[in-house]
Parts: structure tokens; sequence; C-alpha cells
């Protein structure tokens, strides 16, 4: 969906944002010479290292590597999506997204809905405390062990007995609103048959005599709720129906609640149940979330990788448990991306977590946390059950299991991983296991040639190689990007056959078509791509010279030299030719401007 926001929407929210004023008002700053500083939001630290340019519209912290643009620094700060950064900034530029960022969403949704659910959720809060019944749903949630501030950090409330209760005051005879509270779930319509000669409201409340827990959304608004029946009595749940606003695979219960009480997401841990959050809230364990009655998406998946690079699933030791795990690691698998981690944990027989939590308080259930299985144990080890691991017979059929599972997961270090333990486990060398899995080779091209790798004269202090012309030639144009001015066609280096040439070539030619975009709007070009975290690199990579006439001389240099490197090419290609098939009249002329060229070089 990221890419369905216009490209040049994406630059003009970025024209009309400060990054200083921006990050200001979150992380207080102080100016120090042409930068703006103050102790970094994402690392602990005592001396500033958290560096804003204005100029670039770019952050950086010297400490811990981040960086990147306004964009970047909500999704990290706000753990927002790409989208939903961007709507905040257009939000407040006042700037309108244009529809098709919403192609995803069937219809828009209403504020009025919103704000009704809210205030639903007030009038359940309020009868959790004032209702006749008060006392006796007190009692049910202190008998569950929970504190009036979780209480109230979880918004729980209470739905009265009777049948319309919301529909008559939230509703309170508004058509509009009755219909808005339909649509939204709230309301239930009578059969037709039944009311038709009563003189009975056509709705009635859905949720009656429960105690409530409303599902947020990632900004805080009530968008659906769940109710718990107080005692025994069937359903135990009831929840709201899907709606315009709810969406059940893409919703995770406490999510909202989870990035209120942390700003450092280490890991997040995904229970069943809207108690088990609660509960273990209650005991200080706030990093959990539960799925609302649906097996983990990998849009949920997505989700929590966007925000921590751990993720435990939490579930039932029993077979329902295990089923709904593998069906949980088969979501999980496209989305386990680089440096992130599925974990599980079976729970003792006749547990949850919320039972667990009670038993054993936060270092008892933490420590149950570290027992549990890293992805690749869970998932060989379910296979391997399924086959006698000591037969050849047995053990090729491993492979044969595995192979589907193994063909969903991104290419890089997992997958690497996951081959090496296979190959371990069925007794069988690499590169026999690799054809067996249709696999050329298991360090693909993309995966060898690291990404991250930092730039030249590194402030982190290592000694690194010298880079290549054309990285520093990027560099440079990042950091002053009206040295493409001048820089002629870029089209004559495509046929190079070097490391970046695409990237510089690109990168020419977006600067010669708009020669006044800032490092910020450049890298803006490349968010979604792989390719975002090396330029990002690059553009706060300190540079040995500032000043800015020595800046340009270098990097026409590197044109010289590139030049150059493009002639010699050319010519050994004409050479070649030359000596097989012959030249053509314009190809001799070529070739001997050419020579000639070099030599007055
Ligand atoms: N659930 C549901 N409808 C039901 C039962 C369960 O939607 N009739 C969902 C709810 O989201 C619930 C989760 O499944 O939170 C787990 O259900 P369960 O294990 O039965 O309940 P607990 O979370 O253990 O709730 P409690 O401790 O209150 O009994
Ligand atoms: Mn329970």
């Amino acid at each position: 969906m990221a890419g369905m926001i216009p490209r040049e929407f994406i630059d003009e929210v970025l024209a009309y944002t400060d990054i200083v004023e921006l990050i200001d008002s979150r992380v207080p700053l102080k100016r120090s010479g042409a930068n703006h500083m103050a102790c970094c939001p994402f690392h602990g630290e005592k001396t500033p290292s958290f560096s804003v340019s204005q100029p670039k519209q770019f952050y950086h912290c010297f400490g811990c590597g981040v960086s990147g643009n306004a964009i970047n620094f909500l999704m990290e700060y706000e753990h927002l999506s790409f989208v939903e950064s961007i709507e905040e900034l257009a939000q407040m530029a006042g700037m309108q997204v244009p529809k098709i960022a919403y192609t995803n969403e069937p219809q828009k949704q209403s504020p009025e809905q919103f704000e009704l659910l809210d205030q639903v959720s007030n009038y359940y809060q309020y009868q959790l405390n004032h209702h006749s019944q008060a006392q006796q749903v007190q009692h049910y949630v202190q008998q569950r062990g929970l504190s009036p501030e979780i209480v109230k950090r979880f918004g729980l409330g209470f739905s009265p007995p009777g049948w319309e209760n919301v529909l008559n005051v939230i509703g309170a005879g508004d058509q509009n609103k009755i219909q808005a509270l339909f649509d939204t779930g709230m309301l239930i319509k009578r059969d037709e048959a039944h009311s038709g000669h009563s003189n009975k409201s056509p709705y009635y409340d859905r949720f009656r005599e429960r105690l409530m827990f409303p599902i947020r959304d990632r900004r805080g608004r009530t968008i659906a709720f769940g109710g718990r029946i107080l005692g025994d009595g069937k359903p135990k749940y009831l929840n709201s129906p899907e709606t315009r606003l709810f969406h059940k695979g893409q919703e995770l219960y406490g999510l909202f609640e989870l990035k209120q009480a942390l700003r450092k997401i280490e890991k997040i841990l995904v229970v069943e149940g809207y108690m088990d959050v609660v509960s273990l809230a209650q005991f200080d364990i706030n990093y959990s979330v539960a799925t609302l009655g649906t097996a983990t998406t990998a849009e949920h998946l997505q989700k929590l990788f966007r925000l921590c690079d751990e993720v435990f699933f939490c579930f039932d030791g029993d077979r329902a448990g295990r089923d709904a795990a593998w069906r949980a690691m088969n979501n999980a698998l496209p989305a386990i991306k680089p440096g992130k981690q599925a974990r599980f944990m079976f729970l003792p027989d006749g547990e949850d977590p919320d039972t667990l939590v009670r038993e054993k308080g936060k270092t008892g259930f933490e420590a149950e946390m570290t027992q549990a299985m890293t992805f690749s144990e869970f998932f060989f080890d379910s296979l391997m059950k399924q086959v006698n691991m000591d037969s050849l017979d047995g053990r090729s059929k491993l492979i044969d299991l595995s192979k589907p599972y193994l063909e969903k997961i991104q290419e890089g270090a997992f997958l690497t991983l996951m081959i090496a333990r296979l190959s371990e486990l069925a007794d069988i060398e690499k590169a026999s296991l690799l054809p067996l899995l249709g696999i050329k080779s298991a360090t693909p091209e993309r995966s060898r040639k690291a990404p991250q790798d930092k730039a030249f004269n590194s402030s982190m202090g290592q000694t690194r190689q010298a880079p290549s012309p054309v990285k520093k030639a990027i560099t440079y144009l990042l950091q002053y990007p009206n040295l493409a001015e001048n820089a002629g066609d870029p089209g004559r280096f495509l046929s190079l056959e070097i490391e970046d040439i695409g990237l510089f070539v690109q990168l020419l030619d977006l600067l010669q078509n708009d020669p006044h975009l800032t490092t910020a709007r450049i890298l803006a070009h490349w968010q979604n791509s792989t390719q975002h975290q090396y330029l990002a690199a690059l553009a706060v990579e300190p540079l040995l010279i500032t000043d800015e006439q020595a800046i340009s001389c270098e990097f026409n240099e590197t044109l010289q030299l590139l030049t150059r490197q493009y002639q010699q090419q050319r010519l050994t290609q004409l050479e070649r030719k030359e000596r097989n098939q012959g030249l053509g009249a314009l190809e001799k002329k070529e070739y001997v401007q050419m020579l000639l060229s070099i030599k007055s070089d």
C-alpha cells in the first residue's frame, strides 16, 4: 500500500515539514553550530550525540548510528508505518493525503463513528463505577486481580443489563447516530417479523451485562469491543463484528497500550486472550498483545516486526495449541526479514499467560520465556515428528516436507541458517542439499553485498578500505545535491560494470531533473527500497573535506575517472570487434577520437 501514495505527494509533504520543529516538539533540541543536538531518543545516553540538520532535513545519531528524514523519525519514534507517518505529517501540514492511498480500505471511515465509539467506551467506563450493579462488577474485577490503574489504562468498562442502553443513551433518538452505531456493530437489528407489530425499536444493544474491553487503533481511538460475561455462561466472550473500522486480521488487542507504555520496544509477546494482556500488564509485563479470535496473519506480523526484532508467540501446550502455533509459523515465514526473530512458547497443561503470571510473577514468567523454542527448533521438531529420522528414507522425507516452507522465506541470513540446520539434521552436504531444494546458491547475490556497509572515513573510527569512486561520488551528491548541475549526461556511465553505478546514474538523473531537492527528499525516493539504509548512511557520512570548492573539485575528478573507465571499456570493446568482424565507418571514427582524447589527458 505504501507505493500507492504518489511520489510527488511525499515530496510535497517533506517540503512542508521542518524536521527541527517536528523533532523539537518531541525531543527538545539545543542549537550547536550548524546543527541541533539532543540526547538520542533511540538509545540511552548522557551526552548528546543525536544531531538534526535543518539544511539537510535529516537526523543522525553518532552514538547508535540511526539516521533518516522526518518520515523515518516518526516511524521510529512513534512506531508508525510508512503510510501512517506520511498521514501524520500531512495532517500537521494541513494537507490531504490523495485518495489512492486508501485503496486498501473499502470505504472512508467516518470521524463520527470513531467519536460515537469513544462515547460508548466512556459510558461503559462510567457504568463500571456508577451502575447499581457496579459493586458486583468491581468484585469480579478485583477477583481477577486487576488494579484500578490497570482498569483505567485499558479503559475497561461495564455494559449494563438491558436491551436499549447504548441505543437510548448514545443513539439518543438521532437516526444518523443510531445508523452509525449499527454500522460499528454496537446495535443489532431485530428480526423484522417480530418488531413489525410491536412499537419496539428495530435495534437493540449487542453487549449486555459484560465486562467490556475496548479495542483501540494506533491512535487510541476505540474501534471495537470485546465483552466478557461475569462469571460462567455462554458465550464467554462476545466481540464486535468486522466493520469498516475494525478488521480482525489487522488489529491486535493491546498494541496501543503497549506503545504508550514503552519508549523502546525490545520484544512483543503475542497471546490469545484479552484477559492475558491485561493481566500481564498488571504484573508489569507491558509488551504483550492478543490476536482477536483469529490466527496470527502475515499482516499482524509485519506490524509487529516493524516495531521490534523479536516476537514471541505463546500457545497452550496441547494439540490445539501446537496446531495454532504451526499456523502462526506458516504465516510468519514470509514476514521474517534479516535480523528478525520469531519464537514459540508452549505453556504447561491447563495454564494460560494470566494464570501463569499470577503463579510465578514477572520474573518466573520471563524465565519461562527464555525457554521458548527458536523458530528453527519448532519448525524442524514438528516436521521430524512426522518421519523416521533413523532411516535414509525418513531423512530425505524431511527435506521434501521442508521444501514448500523454505520456499516462502526471503533470501538472506535466516534462510541460510535454516538450510544449514536442515543439512545437519538430514545428514547431507549443503552442496547436495541445495539442488534438492531448487536453490542455486545459499548466499544469494543480494545478501553478499552488505547494504549497510558504512562508508569511508567513518566516524566510528574503524579503519576501512578506501571507498570506490562511485560510492564517494554518491556521498558527495547526497550531501551537496547541487553538484549534479554540471555533471553532464549521466547515461554514458550506465554501461560501466562497476558496483553502485546504477544507483549513481539514477541519483544524478533525479537531481538534474529537480536540482532543489534536499538530502531528506532525495532519500524519500528510495524509501521503500533495500538501498535506503545504504544511502542514508552515506548521507550522514562525515567528510574529510568540507570546503565546497574542494568538494566540487573532487567530484569532478571522480567524474573524469569514470569517464576514462568508460572510454577504456569502450576501446577494448571496439578493439575486440575490430579483430573479430571489423568496425564500421562510424565506429572507426569513434575509436580514433577516443584514442586521441585519452592521449591528450
Ligand atoms: N474468544 C472469543 N469468543 C469466545 C471465547 C474466546 O472471541 N467465545 C477469544 C477472546 O479473544 C478471548 C480468547 O479467545 O480473549 C481466549 O479465550 P479463552 O482462553 O477461552 O479465555 P481467556 O482469555 O482465558 O479468558 P478468561 O481468563 O477470562 O477465562
Ligand atoms: Mn484465562
